[in-house]
């Protein structure tokens, strides 16, 4: 089968090859990848950014969303069936959705929305389950509270809004001059132009912070948190909760504690908590979202859609870090040839 892959970590992106057919086990589900989009992570794993958190073999083929049909399962699954229409971010030691086919263990499926593309679904996985898991996960975010969303034009920020304004929550958010009418249309309450104007200079007393930018973000963010707020970023320093979530060998820890230690300190004085959030896949949580888009609660923002073909077209373009939401790619839907599950 066609897969985009990469066979050394470096600058090269990556390219089309032909790749061996998925291993189907027991709780796997063989998908028909119709489509997927581009992460921020797609590029960093790429680089080798990740190598010593996520240790893969390679070649690897990138990629981590999906929308498709359901092949066959394995002999344990009962959830799905052939002909099913799904979608997933898949388990972080198994991606590969910019591929024909993946097999993904079914506890990372969710019935894809109704009511939605095929390219929609694609655009929703991982940024949506970041969101969640931010959110409602760490944040518990309750009626009334004020939550911070930096970059709110982006692939996790534009559906992050959405998701806050569904809890009840007050939202400001940043972006550029051109977006700020278009970040309002999702639902912000503020809107800051960080062209013209510096947030922590104009937000004060918020409950949470979700932080998708870099450390000079991250520390200002501590200014406009109330006592016994929360800051949570996506984006790194890691801490050592994390490792040990990770189950990372304990050098790694140390590396985290010291990396994280500035921030963590400095939030400790403050009186506010510090907390490295790195999403997994979740079906039950994707289920939770199906819900929510068939409601009308949440849309998926899609900014450009590239072919299959123009996969390393589109990492680039999202590395550029200008995208209006989410970047998909879509491949081509000819029936595959046989694929018995395993
Ligand atoms: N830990 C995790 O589990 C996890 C999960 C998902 C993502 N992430 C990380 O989170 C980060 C964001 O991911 P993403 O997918 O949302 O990225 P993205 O979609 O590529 O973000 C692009 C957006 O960022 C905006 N932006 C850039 N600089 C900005 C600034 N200084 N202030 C406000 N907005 C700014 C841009 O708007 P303008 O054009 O208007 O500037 C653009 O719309 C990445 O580093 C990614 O690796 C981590």
């Amino acid at each position: 089968m066609k897969a985009f892959s990469i066979e050394r970590y470096g600058k090269q992106p990556g390219r089309l090859t032909e790749a061996p057919a998925p291993v189907v086990g027991e709780h796997d589900v063989l998908v028909q990848v119709r489509a997927s989009s581009v992460n921020v992570l797609d590029a960093k794993i790429a680089k080798g950014e990740f190598k010593l958190i996520l240790p893969y073999a390679l070649p690897l083929t990138l990629g981590n969303d999906l929308a498709g049909v359901v092949l066959s399962v394995g002999a344990a699954v009962r959830r799905f069936k052939p002909g099913d229409e799904v979608y997933a971010r898949p388990p972080q030691q198994r991606i590969g959705t910019f591929a024909e086919r993946i097999a993904v263990h079914e506890d990372a499926l969710a019935r894809k929305p109704d009511n939605i593309t095929m390219e929609q679904a694609a655009a929703l996985p991982l940024v949506a389950l970041t969101a969640w898991q931010v959110l409602v996960e760490t944040a518990k975010l309750k009626k009334g509270q004020k939550v911070f969303i930096h970059a709110g034009s982006g692939g996790v920020g534009s559906i992050a809004i959405q998701l806050a304004k569904h809890l009840g929550a007050f939202v400001a958010t940043t972006t550029s001059t051109a977006n700020v009418e278009w970040v309002k249309a999702l639902g912000a309450d503020v809107v800051v132009d960080y062209k013209q104007q510096a947030f922590e200079t104009v937000l004060r007393d918020y409950d949470v912070v979700l932080n998708s930018l870099g450390p000079d973000a991250l520390a200002k963010s501590l200014k406009i948190l109330k006592p016994g707020g929360q800051l949570i970023s996506i984006s790194g320093p890691p801490t050592p909760a994390f490792a040990r979530a990770q189950n990372l060998p304990w050098l790694l820890g140390l590396v985290m504690g010291v990396l994280s230690s500035g921030i963590r300190r400095k939030a400790r004085k403050q009186g506010v908590s510090y907390d490295f959030v790195f999403m997994r896949a979740s079906g039950a949580q994707l289920d939770e979202i199906t819900t929510l888009v068939e409601s009308g609660i949440i849309r998926p923002v899609i900014d450009r859609t590239f072919p299959f073909e123009s996969t390393a077209a589109a990492l680039d373009y999202v590395e550029q870090g200008r995208a209006k939401g989410k970047v998909v790619i879509t491949m081509e839907t000819a029936p595959p040839d046989a694929h018995p599950a395993g």
